[in-house]
């Protein structure tokens, strides 16, 4: 039996809006897992229905072999973080951390003892009688995160906790996180926006769009190999082309057929034809409209039959220079083209 079960869940707000329509999906104990979508897709909806601030419309959540419908979120055993750090500002830092234990009676030698560890697995030990005011951002993020953890919960649910930080320190703290999560070993449900973020933290990502699910899988699966045209394009680079652009690309009969409605191919699967491309590499003949060198790698924006395709090139020369309106050779493998019906589902297996 699955540890969080969350089952056909959906949400209704004021008879019209579906934030959730029939949600269902598993956590493990241990586990690292990632709800990825645009802004308004349910993801905030979902957690507070587990936490137990919201009630679902329909369905049903259970939490280590208990069923929570009526369980109310005080007793659900549930660690939360917030986007907006939401610490007591007259409080010290340990006071903070320590207002959960106080909440629940615990006794202050415990609680003191358990706000020193909780404190120092964020890095925090040395700022626990400041107040939040004299912190960083990230640091009252990390107090955030002690205060989830604190209370030992079941489950630490996090909605956007880095959002309101600068670039550098997201990917820090994100980094730490995920240790924290692995060292302590509890299942973790981490909401982002951003596709980078959950490729990078999360052991399973569960993508979705419009208050359903579009795919759940582990991060290669969800980048390599995505189930609908919105994975596809949502997470990574990808070039998104209309069926009329499939006799540049080398299609043939299921194309002719009518069933695929969009391709796709990522940037980096196209690479520059030097005449050194494997034979039966599909060709298409380019023109730079857009050279853009950034060090380890460099983009262009090409011009081509089949449409404007981003081609990403690895390791590309300092001394290569592509003007604009500069002929480009491009060159492909036919497995990598992905294929969608008419409504967005990929057509099964690769270069179909
Ligand atoms: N309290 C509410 N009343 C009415 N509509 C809401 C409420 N909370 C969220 N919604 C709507 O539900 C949808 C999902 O919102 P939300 O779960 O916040 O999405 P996300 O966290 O993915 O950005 C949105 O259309 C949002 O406007
Ligand atoms: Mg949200």
């Amino acid at each position: 039996m699955s540890y969080l079960a969350v089952k056909d869940a959906s949400k209704q707000f004021g008879g019209s809006v579906r934030a959730l329509d029939g949600v269902s999906f598993t956590v493990e104990r241990n586990e690292f897992f990632t709800l990825l979508g645009p802004s308004g897709c349910g993801k905030t909806t979902l957690l507070r229905s587990i936490a137990g601030f919201a009630d679902l419309t329909a369905g049903s959540i259970s939490l280590a072999g208990t069923g929570l419908d009526s369980v109310p979120s005080h007793k659900r055993d549930i660690g939360m973080v917030f986007q907006d750090y939401a610490v007591f500002p007259h409080l010290t830092v340990a006071e903070n951390v320590a207002f959960g234990l106080k909440a629940r009676k615990v006794p202050a030698a415990e609680t003191a003892a358990r706000v020193a560890e909780a404190l120092a697995t964020v890095r925090l030990g040395a700022m626990a009688t400041r107040l939040p005011a004299a912190l960083s951002g990230g640091q009252q993020q990390r107090i955030g995160l002690a205060r989830a953890m604190v209370i030992r919960p079941k489950l630490l649910l996090m909605d956007e906790p880095l959002s309101n930080l600068d670039a550098k320190l997201r990917i820090d703290l994100r980094d730490e996180i995920r240790d924290i999560q692995k060292s302590i070993g509890i299942a973790a449900i981490y909401v982002t926006h951003d596709q980078e973020e959950a490729l990078a933290i999360s052991d399973r990502i569960c993508v979705m769009n419009a208050g359903r699910i579009e795919q759940i899988g582990t991060p290669q699966e969800i980048y390599a190999d995505p189930r609908t045209i919105f994975v596809a394009s949502f997470v990574g680079t990808m070039n998104v082309l209309p069926r009329e652009a499939a006799s540049h690309l080398g299609m043939g009969p299921d194309v002719e057929s009518g069933r695929a409605h969009q391709l796709a191919i990522r940037p980096e699967h196209i690479r520059l034809d030097q005449g050194d491309v494997a034979p039966d590499s599909i060709r298409l003949a380019g023109m730079v409209e857009k050279y853009t060198y950034l060090g380890r790698e460099a983009h262009v924006l090409a011009q081509t039959p089949a449409g404007k395709i981003v081609v990403q090139l690895a390791d590309p020369s300092p001394t290569l220079r592509m003007e604009t309106g500069s002929p480009i050779p491009l060159a492909f493998r036919r497995q990598d083209i992905l294929s969608f019906d008419s409504s967005g589902m990929r057509l099964e297996g690769r270069g179909n």
